[in-house]
């Protein structure tokens, strides 16, 4: 992992998103105080609390994709969930453990993306290797020399390398595309098993394949397919022999352990401390639960123990009708960094919407430039989508950013629909263009509220 210092990690976060500096500056810190928190000797290290962050904030002002772009720039396994989701131990729903067993789950399927990276080359080779051999009656190595004649050259006996070659040839250049082989696929018959998901029923589930797996031995099955399909095939399976499953669970585990991040959205719906009878017992529940995978414990998975110790977590939530100091004392202790991200209006909508590498304008430019359409917001256009934005979430719901998506889905239905027919021509989105689209819609609120 790269070791970003606050301010690379703010440079990097402001090509996506705008504003909110505090929040950036937060999860900077955060990261960063892993980071120093694992160079720390040992016995300083357990003293040291992690320092996890809680974000607070109305609904589309960037939570979550702070939380996310952050993960990409750490190279960080990631993962979401939503915190309303659990249940306490011992109560049907997912205990707060799976996310454990979830994010190592990413982690391996990450590192193992990267290791079939590493042999994809090899593994291709190895697949037309093998499809050489099947388009050949016999192998290469037990063919007897070929013969030479007078001028010297070597004559092309039916099965020759020559003749192996060229094949190779044809092969590469796609010209047996067509051609079929018989090739023989295993897979495993696996009587499908339906588990309920209560509480630590993946693990159990996980179990039952692996022992169905014993009992049901590989069975092959011989199938005539087209070669690029074949080598398809082919390749996936030299793949998977050519990684190393051990290598891969040993750094998808560090991975998880170093430099992990789980981000537990919407912590306000797991907030309350009376024991009220009904939900609110469990609801405290979740958050005793929680605390020690925040604190640091060892979850067992499927990989093996993953220690937690220096997993980050990012909370989240809108806290509208509760306060950080509604989570239980030992919880609040472990979510130290604080931050409040602010809510957006039309100066923000506006740089939105052009600004971000992925920003709204660049997506539908891009778009429309696969049609032969040249697509030109110009700078009143823009000012006056953002404005439309701040006004519909003021008189309807307020949504942040989101409301970008479907006022311009709106804004630009017909040039969409239409933009085959127009290839090679130029379109300017200019203020008046936003305002007839729009206006009436604006106008009227029930049918802004359908439509936007
Ligand atoms: N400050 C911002 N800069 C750039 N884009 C933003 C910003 N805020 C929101 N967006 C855009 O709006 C979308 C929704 O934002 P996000 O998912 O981060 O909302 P959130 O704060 O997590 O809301 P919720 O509480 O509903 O989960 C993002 O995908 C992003 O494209
Ligand atoms: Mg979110």
């Amino acid at each position: 992992m790269a070791n970003l210092t606050p301010k690379d990690i703010v440079s990097e976060l402001n090509k996506y998103i705008i504003g909110q500096n505090k929040a950036k500056r937060a999860v900077a810190v955060a990261l960063r105080n892993r980071w120093r928190r694992r160079q720390v000797p040992d016995d300083l290290r357990d003293e040291i609390a992690p320092k996890n962050i809680i974000m607070m904030g109305p609904t589309g002002v960037g939570k979550t994709e702070i939380a996310r772009r952050l993960s990409r720039l750490a190279q960080s396994p990631f993962l979401k969930v939503e915190a309303s989701k659990f249940t306490e131990v011992g109560y049907v729903g997912r205990d707060v453990e799976s996310m454990v067993r979830d994010l190592t789950e990413i982690a391996v399927n990450m590192v193992k993306a990267e290791e079939s990276d590493k042999v994809h080359e090899k593994a291709q080779k190895n697949a037309e290797e093998r499809i050489l051999d099947l388009l050949l009656p016999s192998r290469r190595d037990d063919v007897s020399p070929p013969v030479t004649v007078a001028d010297g050259h070597q004559e092309d006996l039916q099965i020759s390398p020559s003749t192996r070659e060229k094949l190779r040839q044809l092969l590469k250049a796609g010209k047996l595309d067509d051609r079929e082989v018989e090739l023989e696929t295993s897979f495993r018959t696996m009587p499908v098993i339906e588990v309920l998901s209560a509480s630590g029923m993946e693990e159990m589930e996980f179990n039952l394949k692996e022992m169905f797996g014993n009992l049901f031995p590989q069975k092959t099955k011989k199938q005539r397919l087209k070669i690029p399909q074949a080598l398809e095939i082919l390749a996936q399976e030299e793949s998977q022999r050519l990684i190393d499953m051990d290598r891969v669970t040993r750094l998808a585990k560090e991975r998880v352990e170093e430099s992990g991040i789980i981000f537990l959205d919407e912590i306000d719906k797991i907030t309350g401390r009376e024991s009220y009878s009904g939900p609110d017992v469990s609801r405290e529940g979740v958050q005793r639960d929680l605390l020690p995978i925040v604190e640091g414990t060892t979850v067992t998975t499927k990989y093996g123990m993953v220690k937690t110790d220096h997993i980050l977590f990012i909370a989240a939530g809108a806290f509208h009708a509760s306060k950080p100091s509604d989570l239980i004392p030992e919880l609040q202790g472990r979510f130290p960094i604080r931050v409040e991200l602010d809510s957006l209006g039309k100066e923000e909508f506006i740089r939105i919407l052009q600004e971000p590498r992925n920003a709204l304008v660049k997506q539908y430019r891009a778009l429309m430039e696969t049609e032969g359409l040249i697509l030109v917001f110009d700078g009143e256009a823009v000012e006056e989508i953002a404005k439309i934005a701040e006004i519909v979430n003021e008189r309807t719901e307020n949504i942040g950013a989101r409301r970008l998506y479907t006022i311009m889905e709106r804004l630009l239905d017909e040039i969409s629909f239409d933009a085959p027919e127009m290839e090679g021509k130029e379109v300017v989105i200019s203020r008046d263009y936003v305002k007839k689209k729009l206006q009436d819609v604006i106008t009227d609120e029930d049918l802004s509220r359908y439509i936007l």
